[in-house]
């Protein structure tokens, strides 16, 4: 059986991964479970270099949604026409795999050194899910779970990309420190809740994104309210707004305002993402995501704008 990780350990650190096109189909073996006692090697792949923009979906806190909306996130960028890949960073508690159906997907590498990213719903997706069973990494300690994240960036054949969404794992932490500093990341994007447990946790996130320099390029505030589906009656059960004055604080964009609805956690647990639905163009929910997919896109050119070089004088 085909050792990922012992291929990867020969490898020449100078060659880009992206030069070793995957082989025939028929010739694709299984990548092997991932060791991550033996990880400590720099990442050697130049995969990553196709990816445009990496956007960081982040919060302080735990269960507020930001896998839910990376996934929709995505899935919207890709109705807006954009190439799109979707990076399960959660080494501890992965959900991408079953958000996107694809929980019984095993890592696939075409030409034994790289991974090819799953396919699902247009997007190019990988995630830990893919090679470990979340039990395993559970017990990783923190810069080895970093390390196998960076590994898992790099080892992948990632394909020419607009926008690679990041899912992160709740916290301000190893991981979160560890994907800011290396990795060229375009921006963050915060998920709260609108309640006060979740905005200090979402404030952490901001200070520590605005410490590695990471521009935050809006807020997204999930859960606002929630919609009754029988009557459409609004209830704002996390308190109103705690995200918008949030965001006024540290002078960022609402990139949307989200209901708590049953249909988003039935079609994340279902694996049927809500653009997947019939008529999405139709769809309240659609485009809610649509807008924040617009808008997102709109800040990332505005930086790109905004950016210019600075210009030193010296006396050399
Ligand atoms: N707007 C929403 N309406 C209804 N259910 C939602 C909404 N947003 C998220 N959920 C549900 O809430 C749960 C937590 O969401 P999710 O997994 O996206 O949060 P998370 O921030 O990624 O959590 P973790 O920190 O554990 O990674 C899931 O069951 C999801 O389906
Ligand atoms: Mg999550």
């Amino acid at each position: 059986m085909f050792n990922w990780f012992a291929q990867k350990t020969k490898k020449s650190s100078s060659e880009p991964a992206h030069q070793s096109e995957p082989t025939t189909a028929s010739a694709q073996g299984k990548a092997q479970i991932y060791k991550p006692e033996a990880a400590g090697a720099e990442p050697t792949s130049y995969a990553f270099q196709r990816v445009k923009h990496v956007i960081l979906v982040a919060s302080g806190k735990g269960g507020v949604g930001k896998s839910t909306t990376a996934v929709n996130l995505a899935t919207a960028l890709v109705a807006e026409g954009a190439k799109t890949g979707l990076l399960d960073a959660d080494i501890y508690g992965p959900s991408i795999p079953m958000m996107l159906g694809l929980a019984k997907s095993q890592a696939a590498s075409g030409d034994g050194k790289t991974m090819q990213p799953q396919q699902a719903a247009g997007l190019s997706v990988q995630s830990i899910g893919f090679l470990v069973s979340p039990d395993k990494a559970t017990v990783w300690r923190g810069p080895m779970a970093s390390q196998a994240l960076l590994q898992l960036i790099h080892e992948t054949n990632w394909p020419e990309l607009d926008y690679l969404i990041v899912d992160m794992p709740p916290g301000t932490g190893d991981i979160q420190l560890t994907l800011s500093q290396k990795l060229a990341v375009t921006g963050a994007v915060i998920v709260t809740t609108p309640q006060d447990v979740a905005l200090s946790d979402a404030q952490k996130a901001i200070v520590m994104f605005n410490q590695v320099q990471i521009p935050v390029l809006g807020l997204v505030e999930n859960m606002s309210y929630h919609q009754c589906s029988a009557c459409g009656h609004q209830e704002a059960i996390f308190g109103r707004d705690g995200g918008v004055e949030l965001a006024a604080r540290y002078q960022l964009p609402v990139l949307a305002q989200l209901p708590l609805q049953t249909r988003l956690r039935e079609c994340s647990d279902l694996g049927k993402p809500l653009f997947l639905s019939e008529d999405p163009a139709d769809d309240a929910l659609c485009l809610l995501y649509q807008q924040m997919a617009q808008h997102l896109i709109k800040q990332v050119q505005l930086l790109a704008v905004t950016s210019v070089p600075e210009i030193v004088f010296s006396d050399d």
